[in-house]
């Protein structure tokens, strides 16, 4: 499966052979995405790392098209992560930038293929245009029924579970909850991702094999898969080889 998928890559294989190659009936209901590599895409072009993010909202446009052909419920998109501050200023800002510039652009199409925006991470440390920018898409499309397309903006899998933590302990305290009653179910129900399920399929790309603080919680069952392929490059081809390996994978969530 894997070599053929390669060879087609390798030849430029128009990607609707690979999608028929899927069993419909065993699509993930949510796919979640480590977008990785836009910086030394870039680099490898002599381009600055902005390019390489600039690009990278082709390949979100390719996904979320192909996401809502194969009928996948959720997709989740890791966009910035609390760590990403860290970066020099004006890449910070580029990045906070690119919501205004996708939306710009996608927030139509978007709307008339009922996608429906949402968010998970901490809002409050965002800038204004930022924050309008996001807030606006989910506002137009919050009636939408069909994909939800999840940004992880300044999301933090440990700050949401502290956050979480925090919450619980303070409904304990306040006797709306038992200690006893909190359950994984009451955990899951505090955590950002409360109204959807968790990821069934999580890829990451450009080589690197790490969750970088992405879904700790809800990821404990999903399927992992690594690509090296860097993020700007990556296309319907390797979204469907990713389905195709997941369609093979023997889902036991710790049975036998
Ligand atoms: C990681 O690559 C990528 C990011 C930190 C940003 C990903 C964001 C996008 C692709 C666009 C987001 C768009 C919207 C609409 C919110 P890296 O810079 O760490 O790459 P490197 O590891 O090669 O340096």
């Amino acid at each position: 499966m894997l070599d053929k998928f390669s060879k087609w890559r390798a030849r430029g294989k128009d990607s609707n052979e690979a999608i028929a190659e899927l069993e419909t009936t065993n699509i993930p209901n949510h796919v979640a995405i480590i977008m990785d590599g836009n910086g030394r895409w870039a680099k490898k072009r002599g381009l600055p790392r902005i390019a390489g993010h600039r690009e990278g909202i082709k390949a979100i446009n390719k996904i979320v098209r192909q996401a809502n052909q194969l009928d996948v419920k959720v997709l989740t998109l890791y966009a910035f992560s609390t760590e990403n501050w860290k970066r020099p200023k004006a890449e910070v800002d580029y990045l906070l930038s690119l919501p205004e510039i996708f939306f710009k652009s996608e927030l139509p199409i978007l709307k008339q293929e009922n996608v429906n925006v949402r968010l998970m991470g901490s809002m409050a440390q965002l800038p204004e245009h930022t924050l309008k920018a996001v807030r606006n898409a989910v506002e137009e499309t919050k009636d939408n029924d069909g994909l939800i397309l999840n940004f992880a903006l300044n999301y933090g899998s440990r700050s949401e579970m502290l956050e979480a933590i925090k919450q619980i302990s303070e409904d304990v305290a306040a006797g709306k909850l038992s200690s006893d009653e909190v359950t994984e179910e009451v955990m899951s129900s505090y955590l950002m991702t409360a109204s959807i399920s968790d990821p069934d399929l999580l890829i990451r790309t450009s080589g690197e094999i790490r969750l970088s603080n992405f879904m700790l919680w809800q990821a404990a069952y999903s399927e992992l898969w690594f690509t090296d392929v860097l993020w700007p490059d990556f296309n319907e081809s390797h979204f469907a080889e990713a389905i195709a390996v997941y369609q093979k994978r023997a889902r036991r969530y710790g049975g036998v």
